[in-house]
């Protein structure tokens, strides 16, 4: 097996070690995944494909969780007439097209909703493998792995253009004020029906529970991004969620690679999110982003009619700036805000466990002359 030198274990899984800079031009797949409820996989990609989509990008956000939650707090399900009604169900059972299930919510922000049947399409697809798996074992001449995600998603990149070379934030200066960037709501109602003429992202918004849906869209994925809350069954989450994800891909040519892991809704005066904070520092190192703290502002947006994302219902405050933070990293942008969000606490417990995973590695490293 491949010898990692980074402060990084696990079985197939690539962690890079040090932030990597993202290359444009390509359309760029992301998974929000961790397997355990409600750490914030669903924030994440509405706040991240809303400020995307204000710098400039344009997003596409595909919800796999039949709780629907990313769906319904980005777009206005009842805008969309009837017989045009789709969903990633929809996409599975019946092949519909992905372009045709995507519905813009904001300027630049699309999203193919989820629905009651995201279950019903997630077994379809354990059928289908299994029935692969069968025949193979038979010895039987079968056609390639079914895999109905990757072959939509080839569609879709056959049906749009693919992203120019740029690099956005378009006209962001180096060094910015939160107030020069603006949400732009919701589009009209009239607008809801028109398609991308092409994407910079797509974000698969996992469901809490492993499922064949869900391994499919990461098989598709380029990159995983971990919303992980500070305690211990989210941090098991993790660690579990390496190891499947490892041996899952540890045989493809195609595996994602989990690029950031993003402590969330951390608040210092419970300290056990201060000890994992520490944990997650020392064994993930440069994955580990910056903190998105408890924030009251989240849910309130959340809870809005119709529902927003701090970015739009606050924009000053400070969870709209950790948000703005975290889609500057995923974009590869050098530019930064003023008054950044800097939590001093969660410096202090960087440092100390940097330091100390570099003691630990050193002390383990055998010495020359030994
Ligand atoms: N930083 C935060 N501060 C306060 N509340 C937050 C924060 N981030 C998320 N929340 C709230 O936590 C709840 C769970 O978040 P979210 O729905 O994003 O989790 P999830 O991982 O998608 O959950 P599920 O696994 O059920 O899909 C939501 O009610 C959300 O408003
Ligand atoms: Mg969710």
């Amino acid at each position: 097996m491949e010898q990692r030198s980074g402060p990084f274990p696990s079985q197939g899984t690539m962690i890079p070690d040090h932030a990597t800079i993202p290359t444009f031009g390509h359309l760029r797949v992301l998974s929000a995944f961790i397997p355990k409820g409600g750490t914030g996989k669903s924030t994440f990609c509405q706040h991240v494909a809303t400020v995307l989509a204000a710098l400039g990008r344009k997003v596409a956000v595909i919800d796999t969780d039949q709780q629907a939650t990313a769906s319904t707090n980005l777009l206005d399900l009842t805008m969309i007439p009837p017989s045009r009604k789709r969903s990633i169900a929809d996409v599975v059972l019946d092949g519909v097209p992905l372009i045709e299930a995507m519905y813009q919510a904001k300027p630049n922000l699309w999203v193919v909703p989820a629905d009651k049947r995201v279950n019903e399409a997630s077994d379809a697809i354990t059928w289908r493998l299994r029935e692969y798996t069968a025949l193979e074992k038979q010895g039987t001449p079968v056609p390639a792995k079914p895999d109905i995600i990757a072959e939509r998603l080839a569609e879709l990149q056959t049906t749009i253009s693919p992203p120019p070379l740029r690099q956005p934030p378009l006209l962001l200066p180096p060094l910015f004020q939160i107030t020069s960037l603006k949400p732009a709501g919701r589009v009209a109602p009239d607008q809801i029906l028109t398609r991308p003429d092409f994407l910079d992202y797509i974000l698969f918004d996992h469901a809490p529970n492993p499922q064949s849906l869900g391994q499919l869209c990461l098989g598709c994925s380029d990159e995983i991004w971990v919303p992980v809350l500070p305690e211990p069954q989210p941090i098991e989450g993790l660690l579990q969620m390496l190891d499947l994800v490892g041996k899952l891909f540890v045989h493809a040519t195609h595996k994602p690679v989990v690029q950031g892991i993003i402590p969330s809704r951390v608040w210092h005066q419970v300290q056990v999110h201060n000890s994992l904070l520490y944990f997650l520092y020392g064994r993930f190192g440069a994955a580990v982003t910056r903190s998105i703290h408890q924030a009251a502002e989240i849910p309130s947006a959340q809870g809005e009619e119709p529902p927003q994302t701090a970015f739009e219902f606050a924009r000053s405050s400070r969870a709209s700036k950790e948000w703005v933070e975290i889609a500057l990293r995923i974009d590869g942008s050098s530019s930064m805000l003023t008054n950044s969000p800097e939590c001093r606490t969660c410096k202090q417990i960087q440092s100390e466990a940097t330091k100390r995973a570099a003691e630990e590695r050193a002390a383990k490293t055998p010495h020359p002359a030994s």
